[in-house]
């Protein structure tokens, strides 16, 4: 008999969590009669569970235009290489046998994780070391395998596209070079669909390293047909062929991904010695994780947040919820973490930024 569930979220924040939290303890408290508990800041929540608060109707109440996270998050706290400070050093333990136990001692009979890859691959970790766990996808770099999308996805795409839109109509008045650089990773999702919706001239993504030569042939393309300006969209984890990518930071320790960060200033570097045009950069950074998400991601994680509780009800611990076409279905979560969903080179998406005559810097 399942009679206590716990929530929580984990890995970088996205628009649409608050909408799956709401959806979870809707339908938990109201359609299954269980007790909710939210946990705090992720797994920390459960290794330090002096801030685990139970949740009624009233903790959901107006927060599903709300951007972040009620529950609040972490990204920098692997509990199977947890940071702590030892002899002044910082050293990593694992802290997994103490989140089991803490499951145990607050009576959690399903434990719904929201993640992207890193706060899923911990959930598989702990499923198969005894916890109920069950998991939703979510990210706002739609990188996550099995699911067509992630919640979170079409609001920052949203987001990159207005501010594209935005860089456009100046570019054009100063007739500049404009270079966006979005997030996403190693996957170039956001900075393609941006930057089809916003009609780039140039899209750089991880998965097609650019060659700056074939960026300047666009350009002066351009130039000759009398357009005295270009928009160029670049993923944060594009590079040139042959290069390394550019970081802002290395990753500090095992438990923790290196920051990608920088490629733009380093093309407008290149570019401004090779043209004599005016060139400016904009990254837009975090501002793609905040804000209110858009309906599409509304209903979305509002499906995930309650079909995720049918999981739980049948007692499909080890499972998650996918989208596939318009059904949300369920899938073990080690499929969904065994592999990157990445950019077909060669796929129809692709193909149409081609055929539209943007360029892809290769
Ligand atoms: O995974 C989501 C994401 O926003 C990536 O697109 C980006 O590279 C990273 O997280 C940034 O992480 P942080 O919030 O730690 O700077």
């Amino acid at each position: 008999m399942i009679k206590r569930i716990g929530i929580l979220t984990g890995g970088g924040d996205c628009p649409g969590l608050n909408a799956v939290i709401r959806a979870s303890v809707k339908t938990a408290i109201s359609h299954y009669g269980w007790e909710v508990l939210g946990i705090t800041d992720g797994f920390d929540g459960l290794i330090i569970p002096d801030r685990i608060f139970k949740m009624d109707l009233n903790s959901v109440k107006g927060i599903l235009p709300k951007g972040g996270t009620i529950l609040g998050t972490s990204n920098r706290g692997n509990p199977f290489k947890y940071p702590v400070k030892k002899d002044g050093k910082i050293v990593t333990e694992d802290k997994s046998d103490e989140i089991l136990k803490n499951i145990l001692k607050l009576e959690i009979d399903g434990l719904i994780v929201i993640g992207g890859d890193g706060t899923l691959n911990i959930a598989y970790q702990l499923y198969k070391k005894g916890a109920n766990i069950v998991g939703v996808p979510k990210t706002i770099d739609n990188d996550l395998a099995k699911t067509d999308y992630t919640f979170g996805f079409f609001t920052a795409v949203n987001t990159a596209t207005d501010a594209i839109d935005k860089l456009h109509t100046t570019a054009e008045s100063h007739h500049r070079i404009m270079i966006v650089e979005v997030m996403g990773r190693d996957a170039g999702w956001i900075a393609l669909n941006s930057g089809i919706a916003g009609g780039a001239d140039i899209i750089l993504i991880p998965e097609i390293p650019f060659n700056i030569e074939k960026i300047i042939e666009k350009i002066n393309e351009r130039n000759l047909k009398g357009s005295h300006f270009s928009i160029i969209v670049v993923a944060e984890g594009a590079y040139e062929k042959g290069k390394d990518k550019h970081y802002v930071e290395k990753a500090k320790n095992e438990g923790t991904l290196p920051r990608y960060g920088g490629i733009s200033n380093y093309i407008a570097s290149v570019l401004s010695e090779k043209t004599d045009m005016e060139i400016r950069t904009t990254i837009l950074g975090h501002i793609q994780r905040g804000g209110s998400p858009t309906p599409y991601d509304r209903i979305l994680a509002s499906r995930f947040g309650v079909e995720v509780c049918d999981l739980i009800a049948q007692k499909k611990f080890g499972y998650m919820v996918n989208l596939v076409g318009t059904q949300i279905i369920s899938r073990p979560i080690e499929e969904s973490i065994s592999k990157q969903k990445l950019i077909d080179p060669y796929g129809q998406l692709v193909e149409t930024a081609r055929r539209l005559q943007i360029s892809l810097g290769d």
